[in-house]
């Protein structure tokens, strides 16, 4: 009885993180900005995939902002890099951090998943107000997969056991996130992936809509999240799309 109880909840839960979450599987007729991207802005940039995004977006050569409430926790020096105190639920914090920015990375998280948040939603409302008022056109965010269009594709143990027990409120966030980027008029990318490892970049991983598994839990390291989210700066496929991401 009990594990039918919970076998429920999990598929109401994914039932409701695919209604809440993005659905657009196709590329919006949107014609994209061309404008040439050389300053990006990073938001989450002191955590696991944040400060993959920075040292990786400097070696390609961007002016790279990061945007940290902490700037002890970015052990990264370079010529190329700004580092911009603030919290992401400081508007003007916000809007002085976007201006003057080509594109914005976010890969803001955190790790207290049973405490009520709405920093996800909320963070990335103030990063979309601060484009729509700058200017800025692109922003690259990552979500993970189990929303929306890819709902149930977090495999059987995703599904029926992180996503009911571990990650109720903290999906239920990263799904208002998603509901607001897909609103906005934006160049905006949402990067789905699976569990994430800090291993090393490998540079081939599998994306798009469909990618995930239904059975099996499938991951990605932060470097290739990384490498992935960078390469969506300066390629049209997947603009107003939500594509998987995994090895
Ligand atoms: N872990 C997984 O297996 C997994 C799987 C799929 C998707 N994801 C998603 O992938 C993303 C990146 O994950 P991660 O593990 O690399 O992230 P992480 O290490 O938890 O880093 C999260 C970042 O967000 C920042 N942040 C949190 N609240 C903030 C605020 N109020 N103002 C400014 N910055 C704030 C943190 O700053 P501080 O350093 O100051 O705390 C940190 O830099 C997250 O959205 C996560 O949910 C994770």
């Amino acid at each position: 009885m009990k594990v039918l109880f919970f076998l429920l909840y999990g598929l109401v839960l994914t039932l409701t993180m695919a209604r809440r979450g993005v659905w657009s599987a196709k590329a919006a007729s949107l014609k994209p900005s061309g404008r040439k991207i050389s300053r990006v802005l990073v938001i989450g940039a002191t955590g696991g995939t944040g400060r993959e995004l920075v040292q990786q977006a400097l070696e390609r050569g961007y002016e790279v902002t990061a945007f940290v409430r902490d700037p002890a926790r970015l052990q990264v020096t370079d010529p190329k890099l700004k580092i911009v105190r603030g919290d992401v639920l400081d508007s003007a914090a916000v809007e002085a951090a976007v201006e003057g920015q080509d594109a914005v990375l976010s890969a803001l998280g955190h790790r207290r998943l049973w405490v009520p948040s709405h920093v996800q939603a909320e963070g990335i409302r103030n990063v979309i107000a601060a484009m729509k008022k700058k200017g800025v056109r692109r922003l690259v965010c990552v979500t993970a997969l189990g929303l929306g269009n890819s709902a149930g594709r977090m495999g059987i143990i995703g599904t029926f056991f992180a996503l009911p027990v571990a990650l109720p409120i903290y999906f239920w966030d990263k799904s208002r996130q998603e509901q607001l980027i897909g609103a906005s008029d934006l160049e905006w990318v949402i990067v789905r992936p699976g569990v994430l490892t800090n291993g090393a970049k490998r540079g081939r991983y599998q994306h798009g809509v469909h990618v995930g598994s239904y059975i099996w839990p499938t991951w990605s390291s932060r470097a290739d999240v990384a490498d992935f989210m960078l390469a969506q700066l300066t390629d049209d496929q997947y603009l107003q799309t939500a594509p998987g991401m995994i090895w």
